[in-house]
């Protein structure tokens, strides 16, 4: 039987190009979005001509019975899930001065990237606790954490304390769930091409030519899709815990 990878926000952008690569793999993905499914119709079926036996629930992160209903769909047709990539997340709807940011844009933000991934990884962890190990470990989840983590930008600074926030969910998970057989990673994109991007796309490509960072590209979905797909991979099984910048060197302090 294929091992089961449940991704939240796989209907488009990076959550698709790790869909779609860890399919690629041998797994049969799960994917959790709040979009409807035949708006990305395209992208589904691009999983499904690969396995058709994979999966999508709509439905959102931020809601508890979403969660719920999702995760018993997944064990009640797989019986188990393998791999959990906590992708789906939201930028602030409109980029503002800290100073004006609103209660409702940080709700929003720090409600869906944090208290969404938190609960989801909550629910699939239990889950997977339940299963026999497989090897050397039950369970892998990697978080789609951001450069944001530590590159303050005060225009959409709930994004920042959100993703900071995943740092350390990693950390705690990683801490919690590795007597159970599971590890946890992050994983940092840096500018990566999709919707997201899409509002500053010319002024991000301009940056980019200027030499905002050492690879002098824009980031794709497959660039993280094969990152997350590394650490899902049997190779990584005395690793939990860290981070993973996706980001061509955009880390790097330079002179
Ligand atoms: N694009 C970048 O440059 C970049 C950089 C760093 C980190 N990231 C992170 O990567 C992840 C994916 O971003 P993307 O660029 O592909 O963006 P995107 O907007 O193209 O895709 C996000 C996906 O998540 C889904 N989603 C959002 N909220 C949801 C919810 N409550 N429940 C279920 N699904 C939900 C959306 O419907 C969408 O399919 C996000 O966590 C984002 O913060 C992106």
């Amino acid at each position: 039987m294929k091992k089961i990878a449940v991704i939240t926000g796989g209907s488009r952008g990076i959550g698709y190009g790790i869909a779609k690569r860890l399919v690629e793999d041998g797994y049969t993905a799960a994917i959790l979005d709040k979009n409807d499914r035949k708006d990305y119709q395209e992208n589904f079926d691009g999983l499904t001509a690969v396995n058709p036996d994979c999966m999508y629930f709509q439905g959102s992160i931020t809601d508890k019975k979403d969660r719920e209903e999702f995760v018993s769909c997944v064990v009640r047709r797989y019986g188990r899930i393998d791999v959990l990539v906590n992708n789906a997340g939201v930028a602030p709807k409109v980029r503002t001065d800290i100073l004006d940011m609103t209660e409702e844009s940080f709700d929003y933000v720090v409600g869906t990237n944090l208290r969404g991934t938190m609960f989801m990884t909550q629910l699939a962890a239990r889950q997977m606790i339940k299963q026999p190990w497989e090897g050397a470990k039950r369970g892998t989840i990697v978080n789609i954490g951001s450069a944001s983590t530590t590159v303050s930008s005060t225009n959409r600074g709930e994004y920042c304390m959100s993703k900071a926030g995943v740092f350390m969910l990693t950390t705690l998970f990683a801490d919690r769930l590795a007597e159970e057989g599971i590890l946890v990673h992050e994983v940092r994109p840096g500018v990566i091409d999709t919707d997201m991007t899409k509002v500053v796309h010319d002024k991000y490509s301009k940056m980019i030519e200027e030499g905002l960072f050492p690879i002098k590209r824009w980031g794709y979905p497959e660039d993280v899709g094969n990152v997350v797909s590394l650490l899902c991979s049997d190779r990584f099984v005395y690793t939990t815990g860290n981070y993973i910048d996706v980001d061509g060197g955009f880390h790097i302090r330079r002179m």
